[in-house]
């Protein structure tokens, strides 16, 4: 194959990744985007293997096999629910693929006694270090979230200490292993430290904020992936790591943007251990009126706009199905009924999205935070089920509060605003709400389900 047609079927496979992530961004192109950022990779693939002097084809065939089959099988069967540690998973083989291919551009360059520029030398050693560091935090990151080890941060006095004397260890090998890369015991102290690193990296954050950490070694796998497209002078991994390492990032900033905390909170503050102690300032406590189902049909049954706002209790509840049934009704009795999503409810991205779509909810009927904001005082109910943070009037009333200044969905401008909880109990951030409180606010004590099954019967 000639160069000129390598280089353009590099292109045409950067252009195939650049517009599916483009396609990628509304639920109705998502699958299009998917479909044409594969193709890229397929594309990717074979140029590459047609690029090189392969010698024998078996093992790469039997990898692209195994590969195909599990990715296929992860794909059907893993639940929507459970994506978040299918990507940690992905990640993790991802940094680690990116360590192998670092590693093996150093042996071949060695092999061939050739002399390994310095330039070399940093894309390996980044490779090495970066990849190694997702592959393991992405593991214990996978591990906290499906709960397969306990979430809560794990801190002890000195950790800094400890981490900072790891980073320390890291940069002296990276300066022994530019000056001297044929050494081995610095590739492998390398190899060794990068993948402790990603365990200590892990360790201190809590199981709730894994998505975050999951989007920031997303990234760290694409900048893995370019460092080794830099070790093996691959124009188009450098591409595909650059993408990868720029658009988890970019996630990696919404979703602290949303949760009004900085990267450096998320990742150092051991939230989660420290949040019992400092449950923020006491909210005024005014008194709480609690409502039936049946007296709740009523104030449903009259309203002609009603506002559904979903949080992690839906999940817990696993109502979505009757919540959709129940927006049906009311559209059937002539009053608008939409949902309002906040970006971080529930516990990674999308949760709400992919629990609604689960049971069919239609994406025009899901608004985000800045369309139904400008609006809410005209609904006539706000409907928050299993959601307290995200509608919690404290990031805009209490400037001691530690979510102050956090975007919110405005629930309690609504005219009344129905509160579908257990008990009084706060959310992930642990702190009271306002909201429950207001004049406006009668709450619904219940398991999700349950209360959402109660206002059906009673639509009947
Ligand atoms: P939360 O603030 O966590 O509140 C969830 C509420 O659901 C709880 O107060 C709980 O109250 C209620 N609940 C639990 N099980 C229920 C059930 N079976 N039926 C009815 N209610 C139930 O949820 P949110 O408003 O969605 O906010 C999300 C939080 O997670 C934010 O603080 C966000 O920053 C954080 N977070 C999100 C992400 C992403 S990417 N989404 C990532 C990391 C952290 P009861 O116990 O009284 O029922």
């Amino acid at each position: 194959m000639s160069a000129s047609l390598i280089s353009f079927a590099y292109i045409a496979a950067a252009v195939c990744f650049i517009l599916g992530l483009k396609l990628l961004g509304s639920p109705t192109t998502a699958r299009r985007g998917n479909l044409l950022s594969a193709l890229g990779m397929g594309i990717a693939v074979v140029v590459a293997l047609l690029d090189k002097q392969i010698l024998s084809y078996e093992y790469i065939l039997a990898g692209i096999l195994i590969g195909a089959l599990l990715g296929t099988l992860a794909a059907r069967l893993v639940a929507m629910t459970a994506m978040p540690e299918m990507v940690a998973l992905f990640n993790g083989f991802g940094g680690l693929a990116s360590l192998l291919v670092g590693w093996a551009a150093l042996a071949t360059l060695l092999a061939s006694g050739g002399a390994v520029p310095p330039f070399t030398r940093a894309s390996v050693f980044a490779s090495i270090l970066i990849g190694g560091l997702a592959f393991t935090g992405s593991l214990l990151a996978y591990g906290k979230l499906s709960e397969i080890l306990p979430g809560r941060p794990f801190v002890y006095p000195g950790q800094r200490v400890v981490n900072g004397l790891i980073v320390l260890a890291v940069l002296a090998c990276a300066g022994l292993f530019m000056a001297d890369a044929a050494n081995s015991n610095w590739l492998y102290l390398a190899v060794g430290l990068a993948l402790l690193l990603g365990i200590m990296f892990v360790l201190p954050i809590g199981g709730g904020d894994m998505p975050v950490v999951i989007a920031l070694l997303n990234s760290f796998s694409g900048v893995a992936a370019a460092a080794a497209g830099f070790a093996i002078g691959n124009i188009l991994l450098i591409v595909a790591g650059s993408l990868v390492g720029a658009s988890g990032i970019i996630l990696t900033t919404i979703m602290c943007k949303a949760m009004n905390r900085s990267l450096a909170n998320v990742l150092f503050s051991g939230f989660g251990a420290v949040r019992s102690a400092a449950n923020g300032p006491a909210v005024e406590r005014g008194e709480v009126k609690p409502i039936s189902a049946e007296d709740a049909y009523f104030i449903l049954e009259a309203a002609s706009s009603v506002v559904i706002i979903p949080g992690y209790g839906l999940a817990v509840a696993q109502a979505q199905h009757a919540v959709r049934e129940l927006q049906q009704i009311l559209q059937a009795h002539g009053c608008e009924a939409v949902f309002a999503i906040h970006p971080v409810a529930g516990r990674m991205p999308g949760h709400m999205n992919v629990l609604l779509a689960e049971a069919d909810v239609p994406y025009d009927l899901l608004l985000e935070m800045e369309q139904v904001n400008p609006r809410m005082d005209s609904f006539d109910v706000a409907v928050v089920i299993g959601a307290n943070d995200v509608v919690n009037p404290a990031a805009h009333e209490i400037e001691s509060s530690p979510i102050y200044g956090m975007p919110i969905i405005e629930a309690d401008r609504a005219r009344t605003v129905f509160v579908l909880k257990r008990s009084m109990a706060s959310g992930f951030a642990g702190i009271d709400n306002p909201l429950f409180f207001k004049d406006n606010t009668r709450m619904l004590f219940g398991d999700a389900k349950k209360t959402l099954g109660d206002l059906i019967k009673a639509f009947d």
